[in-house]
Formats: structure tokens, sequence, C-alpha cells
């Protein structure tokens, strides 16, 4: 046990504000007996402020073409091998016709940048599932935009968007990007979402090529000061057919702790337990819960085009992240005392 580490993590626990400089110490100095602590921690904290209910997240990916290039990313634009596909709007509305069968309240659509999907036809189709269902949240995850267009998409009806920050330290930004991606930007959509009174999300992967544990401390400081709704972690998993196909997947553990720490820090944030940690460790599921985690996205994509969403290798494809799944899904669950809801699961704060 780390004495350091433990009194930094209880000073979270009890609410209090830490230093960038705080974070980093819980993350060079806390041992496994700390981390272990830390989840227990976070796991009271999910119950405290959710109870057992395990919100879930319906999840379109509706085009795979993308102009930008992370080097980390799949269905990045120098992927030749990705066959491209974009879903119709009739296809997405039959998404959501099964999706809200199957007890799913909030819809989110997701995709690369595509620049067939304008404002106008993004607009139409926000408003058309609204129209449809209109008890059921939408979650925007369409990277980078104009506030115009984010202003506009927010008039039509959506609640609710996703722009993983992917780290918070420029020239680790840079390391991960192109020089046409600028790290300002990112975050100055996000300050715009928020502005515009969106439910913000932002997140990033845990193990990324050159990252650091400065890298980390300065994420876990970033998301304590912006004060997202909702924050996506989950382990990086390398794509063959990316320039980082060589580098390591992130480690399962550290992303356990992120989360943990992550709910420590913001109590009440919407935290998913990610695709990408149950690809990397059979009970990733479950143990992302149990470190703090409390919402679930199962894949609402047509099962025959799955396939060509890849963003890293050998993602979960198996049954359980499905919507086919949802009552699998609550079956898992209940091994650990959860359960899933039917519930829009919006945001405490
Ligand atoms: N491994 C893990 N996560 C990835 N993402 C993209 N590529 C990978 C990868 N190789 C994540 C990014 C992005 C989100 C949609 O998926 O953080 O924001």
């Amino acid at each position: 046990m780390n004495e350091t580490a433990r009194q930094l993590i209880d000073a979270l626990k009890d609410g209090n504000h830490l230093q960038e400089k705080d974070f980093l110490q819980i993350m060079t100095h806390a041992g496994a007996e700390d981390a272990e602590y830390a989840k227990s921690c976070a796991n009271a904290l999910r119950i405290a402020n959710f109870g057992q209910a395990i919100f879930l997240r319906g999840l379109v990916e509706f085009t795979n073409y993308c102009k930008n290039d992370c080097l980390y990313c799949g269905i990045r634009r120098s992927n030749k091998d990705v066959v491209r596909y974009r879903l119709t709007k009739e296809q997405i509305l039959d998404c959501l016709v099964q999706g809200y069968a199957a007890g799913l309240r909030t819809l989110v659509l997701q995709g690369g940048e595509d620049a067939f999907f304008t404002d106008e036809r993004m607009c139409d189709i926000v408003s058309s599932v609204k129209s449809r269902r209109p008890d059921i949240a939408i979650t925007l995850s369409l990277g980078e935009r104009s506030k115009e267009s984010y202003r506009r998409l927010k008039e039509a009806g959506a609640d609710r968007y996703l722009l993983r920050h992917e780290t918070a330290t420029e020239w680790h930004y840079a390391k991960l990007h192109p020089s046409f991606q600028k790290f300002s930007n990112r975050m100055q959509c996000l300050e715009w979402l928020k502005e515009l009174g969106y439910q913000v999300g932002c997140g990033m992967m845990i193990g990324s090529p050159f990252q650091t544990a400065e890298c980390l401390a300065s994420d876990l400081a970033f998301i304590q000061d912006f004060r997202p709704q909702m924050v996506g972690l989950g382990p990086f998993i390398p794509h063959q057919a990316t320039p980082f196909a060589k580098e390591p997947a992130g480690s399962v553990e550290t992303t356990l702790l992120m989360l943990s720490l992550v709910r420590l820090t913001l109590p009440k944030v919407l935290l998913p337990s990610t695709t990408a940690l149950a690809t990397l460790h059979p009970q990733g599921r479950l143990r992302g819960i149990l470190a703090g985690a409390n919402v679930i996205m199962p894949n609402l994509s047509p099962v025959d085009l799955r396939d060509n969403y890849t963003l890293y290798d050998h993602k979960a494809n198996t049954g359980l992240e499905a919507v086919e799944g949802v009552a699998m899904l609550d079956k898992e669950l209940s091994t650990i005392g959860c359960h899933v809801v039917v519930d829009r699961g919006d945001a405490l704060y």
C-alpha cells in the first residue's frame, strides 16, 4: 500500500479538488492494492448515485466514411482496405424501432466525419427519430463541426454529444493525428457543445502510443475542470491497417483504475464500460462496472455491416454487446447484482 496514493484517493473520494500533480502521484505510485481500493470506492459511489441500475445506449454506426486520418483508427481515410458504407435514413429508423422494442431509450448516432451528412441531412434524421419516438434521447457522435452546425442539430432535437478529446496534452495529440487535425479545434468544439446546452461527453484511450503518466494526469485534471456529463474511455487496441499496427494494446488494469478515478472525480458522471474493454478481457464489461462505470452501449448497427466499422482489431461482436443480447446482458449483470433499466438515463447535472 502506498501512503501518498491512498491519501489522494481518499481526498478525491471526499470531494476535494486535486491538482494535476496529485493525479500524477496517484498514477505513478498506486500499486495493485491501491487500485483495488480506488475501484471499491468508485463502485460504492456508483451505487450511491445510481443504485444497481445500468443505463443502456443503442449505438448506430451509420457511416464509416471519414475525412480524418487519426493514426490509431481503423476507419481512417488512408485505410483503403475498408468497405465503406452509409446507412439510409430508413435504415437508421429501422435501428431505432428495433432498439426501442428492446427497451433502449437513448440512440447514439455515431459516424466518421462524412461530408455526405450535411446539416440538412443530419437535422432531418434527428427530427425524424424524435417524431417517431419522442421519448428517446439522441446522442450524436459526428466529430468536429461548426458551432452553427452544432446549434442546428440541437434545435432539431439532439440532446447529447460525444466528442472524445483523445488526449489533453497538445504534443501527444500531435503524435496521434496528422497536422491538419488540430488539438485547439477539438477543444473549441467541446466548449461550443457545452455552451449550446448539450450534455457533453469527452474521453480518451488508455495506453495509446506515446501516452505517459503525465498525459493521464492531465486528462484527469481536464475532466475535473471541464465537468463533462459523460466520459468515454477504453483501452487502445491496435488495428492492423494503421501506422500503430505493431503497438501494444493498453492495459486493462490501468483502464479500470482510470474509470475509478473518473468516477471519484465526477461522482454523478455517466460512464460507459466500453466494448474495447470487453474486447481485451472476457470479464471486461463487468469489471468496468465494478470499477465505477454505469452505462453499456449495445450495438444497434445492421449485423451485416458491423464488420466494416472496425476501429480496432478483434472488436467484440459476440452477442452481449449487441442489441440481440439485452436479455443476456441483464443476466450477466445479475451476477454482480446489477440490472438494465428502460430509461433515458439523463445527466444529473
Ligand atoms: N483502439 C481503441 N479505441 C479507438 N478509437 C478509435 N480507434 C481506436 C483504437 N484503435 C476510439 C477513439 C474514438 C472512438 C470513437 O473510438 O477514442 O474517439
